[in-house]
């Protein structure tokens, strides 16, 4: 089949798609409306409509506080060990807690205290802010003259080896990095860079939020010591769902995090004045589950292990490769640029265009005026100049992919994202 820009080899693809029909297991509202945007805010999974409504009905409003000894109180540990398994690690080695954010806080702060004597946090200029942020505010409170260093790009895409390299040495305590950057998907060989933090004596923590759900994980064979993700992404966890986190299980004795709650207790119901860590994976978690939030999680898990990680990424990369190739043929002579590695194991499961007019070109996708067209396109915009596109392999089409880029053509081609304002708004 040779490969065009017509719209009927895309159709032809999806009919071809072993995962094609996973899309309808998604509520997809607006046929006119085309969503590149689950790497932000996955889909809603049709399935977890009755689950919610079951869980406030029933559980919540007759069951009540019972609800605490019916599979609550176990939740943060069952969708752990449901976790591990798209992840690589075992049973019980992933817990659902908190946020991304407090996860980082709570591991690279105690990832540093047990490596007292070494000096340098590790990270990339790539890294997502909070990652940095938090990694700055840990350093900060411990007080013990820790640094930050950060391998650079020389592209502004991707890190050479030799960066890498030459950033983690022997005084390196932790290095601590995004498997997959968030504006430009490069894609870290996690196996590779976690044996040369090992070498150096480091311990090795990558957060997934960009790559669980659409990238193969063994974590366990990888021997990674610590790793965290969100879940509202790839995950379909829904707005604000708590996230994950995993710590090797021979570490997990021997860490402590600096959030003691009741919780991380050996037995937090026996209410006892002094504080005795759990010995397992509990001990990473602070306070009460937030059920409510955590529960979508559950559903939308069992639809990304029925697909297979690896069929997904198969076809992630079959996505990434077609649309790079139609950016290639349509936008490249308009003046874009791909800002993702062209190399698909570098890349992780979506790609970013880049233009200086990147901002009122998103904004002439997402909100198009009635008398132009009913086609409704939502990427999302990454300073300076990113237009990015997400590709969730469970319910995106090839055709999806198709009707964006040749839409993205036409509001260049006929001027139209200059009837946009340059304002940004607060969530772009
Ligand atoms: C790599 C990475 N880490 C963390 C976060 C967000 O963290 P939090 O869930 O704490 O807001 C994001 C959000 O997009 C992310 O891309």
């Amino acid at each position: 089949m040779k490969q065009t820009t017509e719209e009927h080899y895309a159709s032809q693809l999806d009919n071809q798609d072993p995962l094609a029909k996973f899309r309808d297991k998604f509520i997809i509202a607006d046929p006119d409306l085309i969503y590149l945007d689950g790497n932000s805010l996955g889909r809603l999974p049709k399935v977890t409509v009755p689950h919610l409504q079951n869980l406030i009905e029933e559980e919540w409003g007759k069951g009540l506080i019972e609800g605490w000894n019916k599979g609550w109180f176990e939740m943060p540990t069952r969708l752990g060990s449901r976790i591990a398994q798209l992840i690589g690690a075992r049973d019980d080695e992933v817990v659902v807690c908190d946020t991304t954010s407090v996860n980082l806080f709570k591991l690279s702060a105690a990832a540093l205290k047990y490596q007292a004597g070494k000096k340098v946090l590790v990270s990339d200029e790539f890294n997502f802010p909070t990652d940095l942020y938090v990694f700055q505010g840990v350093i900060d409170i411990l007080n013990a003259g820790h640094q930050l260093d950060l391998i650079r790009s020389e592209d502004s895409i991707s890190f050479s080896e030799e960066n890498i390299n030459k950033t983690i040495t022997g005084n390196t305590a932790l290095v601590a990095l995004t498997q997959v950057a968030f504006k430009s998907a490069f894609m870290y060989d996690i196996q590779k860079v976690t044996k040369l933090a090992h070498q150096k004596g480091a311990l090795a923590m990558w957060d997934l939020s960009h790559s669980v759900g659409a990238v193969p994980l063994k974590l366990n064979d990888w021997d990674v010591d610590l790793a965290v993700g969100c879940t509202y992404k790839y995950l379909n966890g829904g707005p604000g769902s708590p996230a994950f986190l995993f710590v090797r299980k021979e570490l997990q004795k021997e860490l402590f995090p600096p959030i003691w709650g009741w919780f991380a207790d050996q037995a937090p119901f026996a209410f006892n004045l002094d504080f005795s860590p759990a010995d397992g994976i509990s001990r990473y978690q602070i306070s009460t589950p937030h059920i409510l939030s955590m529960a979508g999680i559950e559903p939308a898990l069992e639809i990304l292990l029925e697909a297979g990680t690896d069929q997904l990424r198969e076809k992630s990369v079959k996505q990434t490769d077609y649309l790079i190739y139609l950016a290639q043929q349509l936008l490249l002579p308009l003046g874009f640029e791909v800002g993702s590695p062209l190399d698909s194991s570098r890349r992780g499961s979506h790609v970013s265009l880049r233009d200086p007019e990147a901002y009122r070109i998103c904004r002439a996708l997402i909100d198009p005026k009635p008398e132009d067209t009913t086609l409704k396109v939502i990427p999302d915009f990454r300073a300076p100049n990113n237009i990015r596109l997400g590709i969730a392999p469970l319910y995106t089409s090839f055709v999806d992919i198709h009707r964006a880029l040749k839409r993205l053509q036409t509001i260049v081609e006929d001027g139209i994202y200059q009837n946009y304002s340059k304002k940004q708004l607060k969530v772009t």
